[in-house]
C-alpha cells in the first residue's frame, strides 16, 4: 500500500496557523486535518481519505455525522439553544428519564448534566464527599480520569499531567490496577491479581494509611482506557464491591471511555456482574456534543437545591443528540458493537500470530488493545515501534491512537463493519510488518510463522 504524503498542503498551512494561536499544551499525535467524515470513513482538508479506528477518543459513537443526529441537532437548534439550568425544558427531562430506565442500579437513578468527562468526575467527588460525609478517595495507578483539579489528582496514568500542578486535591490514594498481562503485585497462593489487590488494599492502605471508614469513594475505570485498554480478571469487582459494602465507600464506575454500548453493554461495569453507586459518562453519550453526566442512585443524590450546579449542563442540542444517540446504540450498535468487536478481536489474535511484537490482544467489543513488546518473554514495553505503527498507519489512511505505554487502541465509531474492520486491519497489519523490519529487534520469520525474538 503506497503511503500518503502527510501532510497534505492545506493541512501544512492549518497546522502552521495553529501553532500560532492555540495552546501548546495539546497532546497532539499526527498531523490530521479534518475536514469532514461519514460514519466510519473521515477526509483530511486535502481530500485523503481515512477509517477512523479513534472515533476522536471513543467519543463519535454513532459515527462521523449520523443523519439522525444531525436532524435532531438541527430540529433542536431552530427551537432554542440554550436554556440556563435555572429553568427546565423537555429534552434534559426526557434524557434524565432514559438513563435512568438503563442505569446499572437496582434503584432509581437521578442524573447531574455536565458538559464533559472531567466535570462528570468532579460532580461524582463532591456529591461522594456530601453524601458520605468523608473525605478520602482510592484511585487506580494508570486511571484516567481527566485535567481539572480533582480528577487530575485522580489521574494517575502520566506524570506530565502533574507536572508544574502541585498542590493537587488533598485526599487520593492510588493502588495497582489489577492487571492481569503485567500485575504490579505478587499474587499469594489461591489469588489472582484481582484478589490480590483487594488484599493490597485492605490490608495495607486501609490498616496502614487510610481508615476505610474515612474513605468516600473508590473510584475506577472498569476497562482501563488511557493506561492500556486494560480488562481486569473477573474476581476484581465482586471483591472490591464487597469491600465498598462492609465500609460504607462507595464505588464510582467512570463510564467515560468505556460506555454507551462501546463494550456491547451499555456500562462496562455490567461486564463484571456488580452495581456501582454512581456511574460518570460523557464521550459516546453524544455522538461528539459536549455532554457529560454522573447518573448516581437516588439514594445516594442527596443533596439540596443550590449545592452544586453549572451554566451549560443539560445543554438543549446536546440532549437531542444524547437521545438520538441512545437510541441508535439501544437499537443497532450495542448488539454491532459486541458482533463485530469479537470479531475484530479474533482477527487480531490471527494477526498476532504473525508478529512477534505483539505481546496481547485483548479488549471486550469495540474497546480493544494490542500491547506491543520488545520481546515476548521480557514483555519490556515498545514504545517507539508502537508510535512508529501508529505514524505509519496514518499514512497508509487509518487513524489509531496509541494509550498505555505501548498499546494501540482499537475504538472505532459503534456503527463500523466487517469489512472496514478487515480494511483497517490490513493498513495496521502492513503498518506492523514494516515497523518490525526497521526496528531491528525482531527477526522476521516466513509469514504466517512466529519471528524469532533475538533480544
Ligand atoms: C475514563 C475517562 N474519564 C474521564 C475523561 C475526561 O473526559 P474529558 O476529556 O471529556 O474531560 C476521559 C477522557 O479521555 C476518560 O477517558
Amino acid at each position: 500500500m503506497k503511503p500518503m504524503n502527510l501532510p497534505g498542503p492545506k493541512a501544512k498551512a492549518l497546522i502552521r496557523r495553529d501553532d500560532k494561536v492555540i495552546s501548546p499544551s495539546y497532546p497532539r499525535g499526527y498531523p490530521f486535518v479534518m475536514d469532514h467524515g461519514r460514519g466510519t470513513e473521515v477526509w483530511d482538508v486535502d481530500g485523503n481519505r481515512f477509517l477512523d479506528f479513534a472515533a476522536g477518543i471513543a467519543v463519535t459513537s454513532t459515527g462521523h455525522a449520523h443523519p439522525n443526529v444531525v436532524r435532531a441537532i438541527q430540529e433542536q437548534a431552530e427551537k432554542f439553544i440554550h436554556i440556563s439550568s435555572d429553568f427546565y425544558h423537555p429534552l434534559w427531562i426526557e434524557l434524565a428519564e432514559k438513563l435512568n430506565q438503563i442505569s446499572p442500579f437496582g434503584e432509581d437513578a437521578m442524573c447531574f448534566m455536565t458538559n464533559s468527562g472531567t466535570e462528570s468526575i468532579e460532580t461524582a467527588i463532591k456529591l461522594a464527599r456530601f453524601h458520605t460525609g468523608r473525605t478520602q478517595f482510592i484511585g487506580f495507578l494508570g486511571g484516567f480520569h481527566g485535567r481539572t483539579l480533582g480528577s487530575v489528582t485522580l489521574t494517575a496514568s502520566k506524570a506530565s499531567y502533574h507536572h508544574g500542578f502541585f498542590p493537587l486535591m488533598n485526599g487520593v490514594t492510588h493502588i495497582p490496577f489489577p492487571d492481569p498481562y503485567r500485575p504490579l503485585l505478587q499474587p499469594q497462593a489461591g489469588e489472582d491479581i484481582g484478589t490480590a489487590v483487594i488484599r493490597y488494599l485492605e490490608e495495607e492502605i486501609f490498616e496502614r494509611i487510610i481508615p476505610p471508614t474515612d474513605c468516600a469513594g473508590i473510584i475506577i475505570e472498569p476497562i482501563q482506557g488511557e493506561g492500556g485498554y486494560i480488562v481486569p480478571p473477573a474476581s476484581f469487582f465482586p471483591a472490591l464491591r464487597k469491600i465498598c459494602d462492609k465500609y460504607g465507600i462507595l464505588l464510582i464506575a467512570d463510564e467515560v471511555q468505556a460506555g454507551v454500548g462501546r463494550t456491547g453493554k451499555w456500562w462496562s461495569i455490567e461486564n463484571f456482574g456488580v452495581e456501582p453507586d454512581i456511574i460518570t459518562v460523557a464521550k459516546g453519550i453524544a455522538s461528539g456534543m459536549p455532554l457529560g453526566v454522573a447518573v448516581a442512585r437516588k439514594s445516594v443524590m442527596t443533596w439540596p437545591r443550590g449545592s452544586h450546579g453549572n451554566t451549560y449542563g443539560g445543554n438543549p442540542i446536546s440532549c437531542a443528540a444524547a437521545l438520538a444517540t441512545l437510541d441508535l446504540v439501544e437499537t443497532e450498535y450495542k448488539a454491532n458493537a459486541s458482533a463485530v468487536g469479537t470479531y475484530a478481536l479474533e482477527k487480531l489474535r490471527e494477526i498476532q500470530t504473525r508478529h512477534p511484537s505483539i505481546g496481547e490482544v485483548r479488549g471486550i467489543g469495540l474497546m480493544i488493545g494490542i500491547e506491543f513488546v520488545e520481546s515476548q518473554e521480557t514483555k519490556k514495553p515498545a514504545h517507539d515501534l508502537r508510535d512508529e505503527i501508529v505514524d505509519l498507519a496514518f499514512e497508509r489512511g487509518l487513524l489509531t491512537l496509541g494509550c498505555g505505554r505501548s498499546v494501540i487502541r482499537i475504538a472505532p465509531p459503534l456503527c463500523v463493519t466487517r469489512s472496514e474492520i478487515d480494511e483497517g486491519f490490513t493498513i495496521l497489519e502492513e503498518a506492523i510488518q514494516i515497523a518490525e523490519e526497521k526496528s531491528r529487534l525482531f527477526k522476521i520469520a516466513a509469514p504466517g510463522l512466529k519471528g524469532i525474538n533475538k533480544g
